[in-house]
């Protein structure tokens, strides 16, 4: 996967960029407040995922803009395909989206074309923060590699939503437990499927994660992934997902009814599993230092890049927002010696010299301009 191509205007403080990236290594220098995070933003969009900053999108077109477009190229291997977006400010709801010149109903469907993995300072929330943001991160994963898999989790989502709506009619007498049967069995095949691949997927990203960190860390701690389920004791082999599972899985939801009734939530399920990660047996989010955070974080990421270049045979773009100057010399050297083969877009406030080959350029007020090699 590879972007040959990109033109922006208007997003956000972005003007008339025109840029022919490398084939692999893009470097953008500048100083704050320039644009650099906005350039990786408008990339990211592309992808069909939300904003990491999650911009308003109201907020999208530059403040003394008429209207904004994105116009990306890449190669995905086959052949090459264009993503337009673009909105006027008087109708900003109302945007133009096309892939290769046929309309599209909104950025969402943009999703499972142009490949990304973006790594930016937020990140380090994967291994410190809430575990909604490593659910987040193991279902766009897993929907990466398997598109089917969002709409999955959507539905998951919206029957959840439905029983813990009707959990709360149920305390306040307005309906009967017998409605909640229809949801829990939904669920139930839902949920176990979810785990399944969840669970997998956990197995997948150890395998790539483990070494990696033994890289990183030259050694001296052992990383080790895995998943916790709320539902099951054990998923290790297991594919049963529409039979066995699914009624493990209604088991413990129901276990628990009188207690959703009086909270009107549902306690267990995949909403409140987690990916756990451990550093020599210790758990990470309670016990690692910055460092570590900032290491598991970024393996979590080059490990979710390495399974999308196996699973389908083409490697992701990646888009690094201000990472290096976070990184110590030798850790920003092996980050790099990791990602050489893939195509990179990185930004920095200084021109590194730990990048020396590919295009360099330099962003100042929104402009982008291509630096002298
Ligand atoms: N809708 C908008 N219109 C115009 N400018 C905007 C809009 N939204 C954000 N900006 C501005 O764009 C500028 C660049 O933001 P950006 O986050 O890309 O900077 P950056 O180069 O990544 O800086 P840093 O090095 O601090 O991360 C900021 O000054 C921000 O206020
Ligand atoms: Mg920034």
């Amino acid at each position: 996967m590879r972007i040959t191509s990109l033109k922006i205007d208007g997003y956000k403080n972005l003007e008339n960029v025109e840029i022919r990236p490398d084939e692999k290594t893009n470097i953008f220098y500048g100083e704050n407040a320039q644009g650099k995070t906005n350039l990786i933003e408008a990339i990211w969009i592309c992808s069909g995922v939300r904003s990491f900053r999650s911009t308003k999108d109201k907020y999208i077109i530059g403040f003394d803009k008429e209207k904004f477009s994105i116009e990306l190229k890449y190669h995905d291997g086959e052949r090459e395909q264009v993503i337009y977006a673009g909105a006027l400010k008087q109708n900003y709801k109302d945007k133009k989206i096309t892939i290769n010149g046929v309309k599209v109903k909104n950025m969402a469907q943009l999703f499972g074309r142009l490949k990304c993995v973006v790594f930016t300072p937020e990140d380090l929330e994967l291994s410190k923060g809430s575990p909604d943001i490593r659910r987040n991160f193991m279902d766009l994963s897993i929907s990466q590699v398997k598109l089917s898999y969002s709409s999955v989790v959507e539905k998951y989502e919206n029957v959840l939503q439905q029983r813990n709506a009707l959990l709360k009619n149920i305390s306040f007498g307005g309906a009967s437990v017998d409605m909640l049967d229809i949801f829990d069995e939904q669920l139930a095949k839902l949920g176990a499927y979810i785990s399944m691949l969840r669970y997998n997927y956990v197995k997948e990203l150890q395998q790539f994660a483990a070494p990696l960190y033994d890289e990183i860390s030259k050694g001296k701690e052992k990383l080790m992934l895995q998943y916790q389920s709320t539902v099951f004791e054990n998923l290790e082999g297991r594919t049963d997902y529409a039979d066995k599972m699914a009624k493990e899985y209604y088991d413990a939801v129901r276990k628990n009814l009188d207690i959703d009734i009086k909270s009107g939530f549902t306690q267990v399920g995949v909403h409140r599993d987690d990916l756990i990660a451990l550093l020599s047996g210790l758990y990470a989010r309670d016990f690692a230092s910055q460092g570590q955070h900032r290491s598991i974080a970024l393996i979590l990421k080059l490990a979710q890049g390495y399974i999308l270049t196996k699973e389908t045979g083409d490697p992701p773009v990646i888009l690094l927002d201000d990472i290096l100057s976070e990184l110590d010399r030798s850790r920003q050297e092996y980050v790099i010696s990791k990602i050489k083969k893939m195509q990179i877009f990185i930004t920095c406030c200084e021109r590194s010299s730990i990048l020396s080959n590919g295009k360099v350029y330099c962003i100042e007020n929104g402009k982008v301009k291509k630096a002298a090699g």
